[in-house]
């Protein structure tokens, strides 16, 4: 009924509408005094300096959560660190030993994928971090260590905050690691844990101008195939982008990598294609810009996400733009989310779907 769903016409924008309180949730205990505070976390500072390998497992929105947190953890941690699709990993022999770090992210903690790989991890003897929503489900209870994300409960179908509460939690991992591994710098640190506390209000702003998304997605909601592009950060967040189009709208819907375009894809942009291209990434706006030429002197329409920073120049070229205030860089996908998950609500709403139960999907997937 309408009251369980606090008002809102489908529990996906009211979830939509609560991240950030639920990032508030996540974060208010393990950010104070300006540091990292993990006292949920079991392993030692001797344990942390002594991981090996650090592999993410994953799958659907969870595993793109995972891709942010490659970029994030490799750049906070001078390390590599993978991440494997949990259905690829349970079958491939994985190389993973006593002393490496094999972190789950799950909303449902049910996945039957994710638990799988999970086992396969631990009877190879590596150490298993669960980042998972729902308080003792079977995942957190075959980890050796578990950080909740406080989401509270999620019952639409399509992710939304816990994507968000997963990033967090991922986000703040990265940096108590790089604290104990002396890889990340004073400034850099503060930063990052002073933006991360800056998250939920500059959601709140984004969502005032939820109806001005809303006016974009009449714009485009007939379009039938729609590429979204861009790079590093703004790749993995194309990712999510992409896949909350196509779960809710059925449109045909690709992310790539603005870099592989010429790969292949550009020669699927014809004369009105639509193309979402995210230019968040301020190291690499430059490119994304470059890019954006480049798919409309092909005929593309395309709609452009940016910061406050560069939404004047990106106007410039382009006809639809949507903005996020400007963050610390690695936090950019935390706000970025949010209008791509918007605008995925109002073209699916626009085209009568079934928002909270799209066809075919289930909201965890226990069966193989
Ligand atoms: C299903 C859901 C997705 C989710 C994925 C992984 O496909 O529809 O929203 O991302 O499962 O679920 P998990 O509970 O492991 O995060």
């Amino acid at each position: 009924g309408a009251a369980e769903k606090g008002g809102y016409a489908h529990f996906m924008l009211k979830e939509i509408f609560e991240q950030p309180r639920a990032i508030r949730e996540a974060t208010a205990a393990r950010l104070q005094g300006g540091r990292v505070i993990l006292q949920d976390l079991t392993m030692t500072e001797e344990e942390i300096r002594n991981i090996g390998r650090i592999i993410i497992i994953a799958c659907g929105s969870s595993y793109h959560v995972g891709m942010v947190g490659k970029y994030n953890l490799e750049r906070m941690l001078r390390r590599s660190v993978e991440v494997v699709l949990a259905s690829e990993f349970r079958y491939s022999d994985p190389i993973v030993k006593r002393g490496d770090l094999v972190i789950a992210i799950s909303q449902s903690g049910e996945t039957l994928d994710t638990m799988a790989a999970l086992r396969e991890a631990k009877k190879r003897g590596a150490r298993i971090l669960s980042i998972v929503n729902v308080v003792g489900s079977s995942i957190a209870r075959e980890s050796d260590d578990v950080l909740y994300t406080w989401a509270g409960p999620e019952i639409a179908v399509a992710t939304t905050k816990a994507y968000s509460t997963q990033m967090a939690v991922l986000n703040m991992l990265g940096l108590y690691f790089a604290d104990i591994l002396g890889t990340i710098d004073r400034q850099t640190y503060s930063e990052m844990v002073r933006d991360m506390q800056r998250v939920p209000e500059y959601i709140e702003k984004i969502l005032e101008s939820a109806e001005s998304i809303h006016d974009i997605a009449r714009e485009i909601c007939k379009s039938e195939d729609v590429f979204f592009i861009g790079r590093n950060l703004d790749y993995a967040l194309s990712l999510e982008g992409s896949l909350k189009l196509k779960e809710i709208s059925y449109i045909h819907s690709e992310a790539y990598a603005s870099g592989e375009l010429k790969h292949g894809t550009i020669s699927l942009i014809v004369d009105g294609t639509l193309v979402i291209a995210l230019g968040t990434y301020g190291p690499l706006f430059d490119k994304a810009l470059s890019n954006v030429v480049e798919v409309q002197a092909r005929g593309a329409k395309v709609l452009a996400l940016t910061t406050q920073t560069h939404a004047e120049e990106m106007g410039r070229h382009v006809p639809m733009v949507m903005t996020i205030p400007d963050i610390h860089e690695m936090l950019l996908p935390q706000l970025g989310v949010v209008p791509l998950q918007l605008l995925a609500y109002y073209i699916a709403l626009e085209r009568g779907c079934d928002i909270d139960k799209p066809r075919n999907l289930a909201k965890s997937v226990t069966v193989e």
